[in-house]
């Protein structure tokens, strides 16, 4: 896959030949330099934004073929998000929050019970009536959190979610995630400058001004395992 900003003298090749693939329950960390390219692929995985060229095969389907309504729905359904802000709505409680993308599907009546499930499996159940802009920063992003998997996605995507929180609240968010992998197999793709941070992960993959690297022993657990 390729993507390119702009273009003639001032374009910018932002990822070049950048190829991989995740399997389901998989935690996948993306690391690399500012500048590297690693929004720009965590957009293109999460149909933000397309690629110049190349496909991205999600659950199967291949998605640079979808028209933007296709891509909005597939989006909502399949993907979740968690950024470096929790950027929740302020007037909204925490629960409300969470029920925020269930509410753009329309499907149900369990909602209301599947956010007060996630609230309680982030640890925020004493939380969930406050006013979302009365609770902690460590609290806002673990209900991010909870927000990024209302929908049951097949693929939660975060980039930088903890660049934001002092190094001891990161610590908890980053294990709460380590955890969902392990307890509802969820497919995670984190953006950190801090690998550090996760400990012993699946897989790393490097971006290098533009290029995708994996690093060698990741890789060759994955071949030994094959
Ligand atoms: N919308 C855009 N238009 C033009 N160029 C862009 C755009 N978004 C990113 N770029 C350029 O693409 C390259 C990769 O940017 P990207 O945001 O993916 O880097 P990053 O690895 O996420 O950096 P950081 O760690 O600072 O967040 C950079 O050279 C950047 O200037
Ligand atoms: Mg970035």
């Amino acid at each position: 896959m390729n993507k390119i900003y702009g273009e003639g003298e001032t374009a910018v090749h932002a990822l070049k030949d950048v190829s991989f693939s995740i399997k389901r329950g998989e935690l996948l960390l993306i690391v690399g330099s500012s500048g590297s390219g690693k929004s720009t692929l965590l957009n293109m995985i999460g149909l933000l934004d397309r690629p110049t060229s190349g496909k991205i095969f999600l659950d199967g389907t291949e998605t640079t073929t979808l028209n933007d309504n296709e891509i909005s729905s597939f989006r909502n359904s399949k993907l979740g998000f968690v950024f470096q802000f929790a950027n929740l709505l302020s007037d909204l409680t925490v629960l409300e929050n969470i029920l925020l993308p269930r509410k753009i599907q329309r499907t149900d009546k369990n909602a209301v019970d599947d956010a007060k499930k996630l609230l309680r499996t982030v640890g925020l159940e004493k939380q969930m009536n406050n006013r979302a802009n009365k609770i902690s920063g460590g609290q806002a992003q673990r209900a991010a959190i909870a927000r990024g998997l209302i929908n049951s996605p097949s693929i939660v995507l975060a980039d930088e979610p903890t660049g934001n929180l002092d190094s001891v609240t990161a610590e908890i968010i980053v294990q709460l995630m380590k955890s969902l992998v392990k307890k509802l197999g969820q497919t995670f793709i984190i953006v950190t400058h801090d690998k550090h941070q996760f400990g012993d992960v699946d897989r790393v993959i490097t971006i290098k001004d533009g290029r995708a690297f994996e690093e060698e022993e990741q890789r060759g657990m994955e071949v030994a395992a094959s």
